[in-house]
Parts: structure tokens; C-alpha cells; sequence
């Protein structure tokens, strides 16, 4: 329920605005706000091979991640959410802020191309449910349709 409204939140402050860059940003504003227990929200994009830090709310974070390395590159690589009960026994991790203890990265994609990924990260371990899957993944493909058209900035 709570990702249907935040779908229609989405759509609704999303309608009329120009550039990808800002509808980025109010997504990660969205969901930091509204999802319970996080401590960062946000968006890594897929750029020469790699991925940058895109918009997010939360503490700084690392600014680029190769594809294949930790959870962003890893869900990256092979286009498919991960989600990470706990990010200490995930292999890899790469560990932005040390309150994070569980993870969810689903892929976003762009008419059928990797775009980036969205990163969410709670300091609780099992923050996130099949549930939280379904509802980021019809999250990520909304988002995938509303930035089709726009340039990046
Ligand atoms: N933990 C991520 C890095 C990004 S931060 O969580 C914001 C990872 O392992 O890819």
C-alpha cells in the first residue's frame, strides 16, 4: 500500500519537470522520507562502465563504484535486486556509513538499459521484505518510464 501511494507521489511530482537530475533527487528525498528506518537513500548511475553517485539523502557516500564490487555493483552487473539481511556477511561490501547493517539495491532501467541502481540502506538487519522488493521494483520501473524522455540536466 505505502508503494502505491509512493508511486503516485512520484508521478505526481515528477509531472511537468524538465530534467532527470531533479526527478532523481525527489525520488531519493520520497523514499528517505517516507520509508521507515533508513539511514540512505539514493541513486548510483551506470556512466563509462562504472557507477557514479547519483542524488541521495543521507551521509555522504563513496562517489564511484566499479561494476562487480560490492552490493551497488554487484546488483549492477547482473541487473537483478539484491537484497542483504545483513551487510556485514555479504562479501564485498562496501561500507559508506558504519550504521548500515542491511541493504536493498534494486536495478533501474531506462528503455531497456541500465540507467543506475537505487540504493537503500537501514541501520536495522531484515529492514527489507519480498515486499519492500516488489513495491522498489515497481518503484524503479516508474521512475525507468518518467525519466525516458528527459536529458540529464
Ligand atoms: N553499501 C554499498 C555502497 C554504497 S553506500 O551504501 C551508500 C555497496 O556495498 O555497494
Amino acid at each position: 500500500m505505502i508503494y502505491e501511494n509512493l508511486c503516485e507521489e512520484l508521478e505526481a511530482m515528477s509531472s511537468g519537470v524538465s530534467y532527470a537530475v531533479s526527478v532523481l533527487s525527489n525520488a531519493a528525498a520520497l523514499l528517505y522520507e517516507r520509508l521507515p528506518n533508513l539511514n540512505w537513500a539514493g541513486f548510483y548511475l551506470y556512466r563509462d562502465g562504472k557507477l557514479i553517485l547519483g542524488p541521495f539523502s543521507g551521509k555522504v557516500a563513496c562517489t564511484e563504484i566499479p561494476m562487480g564490487a560490492g552490493v551497488c555493483g554487484t546488483a549492477a552487473e547482473r541487473r537483478e535486486t539484491l537484497l542483504v539481511p545483513d551487510v556485514h556477511a555479504f562479501s564485498g561490501h562496501i561500507a559508506c556509513d558504519s550504521a548500515s547493517n542491511s541493504e536493498i539495491v534494486i536495478p533501474l532501467f531506462v528503455r531497456g538499459d541500465l540507467y543506475g541502481v537505487l540504493d537503500l540502506d537501514s541501520p536495522h538487519f531484515r529492514r527489507f521484505t519480498e515486499e519492500d522488493r516488489r513495491g522498489l521494483e515497481h518503484f524503479s520501473s516508474a521512475l525507468g518510464q518518467i525519466l525516458a524522455p528527459l536529458p540529464f540536466v
